[in-house]
């Protein structure tokens, strides 16, 4: 989080920094009243019998897959995210990975830098956005941002969504992911991770994508067979792939680190400080609803009355 808005967490609360993340040890104190985590960290399980104190986990961010929301409710523990706030930047990133890897920008970076550049070669050609087909697979907010963003620079849109959506007459319904990576040179994953998408992207949909086809994954990790991910880059099954998200991050797969088909980055796709600031603001707004008895406006059971019942102050 950003040093302002843990600045105003120390001015109003008693706040422990536990270091760790997702495989971290129960902390030794078990009498903390709110859990402020990543989307990507979320809490170990076991925290929920560790923390009988436990008001809310309030992610900074908008996965909940690292939270077992059905522990938390069990529990009457409410559960927030940031809703509203990161969906552009994290479609900036998508299409400034596509941009990049198609205009080879990591490659011309390092040749100038490396003073290897010696002008008069020949120079290493790369590919127009333009009249590329890009598939939006998972056309939540983060995906419809990017679709946007990718016909501003001449790419036309095909979608998979599991449900109805409202869309403009010329973006494209796939009856189903495989279809959507047949019909697409780029296909980009903005789903939400849970067991029913794991592994969405495996061999088979890679073999769809085809050799000149490009993945860009600004979801999840878990989303990705990692093996198939990989065997198809080596093999030249698909041409490429730029990823913001991995399974085990912050460690990767070697052969990302080396392959020279994968454009990488450290799980940026909400870090701005104009929405980190945003998405902090949400945090310390849920945080004082909380605490205040109130039903904080970004909790994800705030439809779902008859499931957790507004909280009796003690
Ligand atoms: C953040 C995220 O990088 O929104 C999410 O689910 O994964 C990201 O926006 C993460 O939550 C960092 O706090």
């Amino acid at each position: 989080m950003m040093a302002e808005i843990e600045a105003r967490l120390d001015e109003r609360y008693d706040v422990f920094r536990v270091a760790g993340g997702r495989d971290g040890d129960i902390p030794a104190d078990n009498r903390f009243e709110a859990v402020v985590t990543g989307g990507g960290s979320g809490l170990p399980p076991a925290w929920f019998d560790r923390l009988p104190h436990l008001k809310v986990v309030a992610i900074n961010g908008v996965g909940t897959d690292a939270v077992d929301l059905k522990a938390a409710r069990d529990r009457n523990v409410d559960v927030t995210t940031t809703p509203g706030v990161l969906a552009g930047d994290v479609a900036d990133l998508a299409l400034a990975m596509i941009l990049a890897f198609l205009r080879k920008v990591p490659e011309g970076h390092s040749l100038v830098r490396s003073g290897a550049w010696q002008g008069g070669e020949k120079p290493v050609l790369g590919r127009s956005p333009r009249g590329k087909r890009i598939g939006i697979l998972g056309l939540g907010e983060i995906g419809r941002e990017t679709a946007v963003r990718a016909t501003a620079f001449g790419m036309s849109v095909s979608y998979y969504n599991r449900s109805d959506v409202d869309v403009p007459a010329d973006w494209q319904r796939a009856a189903d992911p495989v279809a959507l990576a047949t019909q697409c040179d780029i296909v980009v994953v903005s789903l939400a991770a849970n067991a029913s998408t794991e592994n969405m992207i495996g061999e088979e949909f890679l073999n769809a994508l085809g050799p000149q086809g490009i993945l860009v994954n600004v979801a999840r990790g878990a989303l990705v067979d990692e093996d198939a991910l990989i065997e198809a880059l080596t093999s030249g099954r698909i041409a490429g792939a730029c990823l913001d998200v991995y399974r085990d991050e912050p460690g990767i797969r070697d052969a990302f680190r080396t392959l020279p088909n994968v454009l990488l980055m450290p799980h940026q796709g909400s870090a701005t400080r104009e929405t980190r600031l945003a998405m902090g603001t949400i945090v310390l707004e849920s945080l004082r609803s909380v605490f205040a008895g109130e039903r904080p406006a970004a909790s994800v059971f705030k439809d779902d009355a008859a499931l957790l019942p507004r909280r009796i102050r003690s």
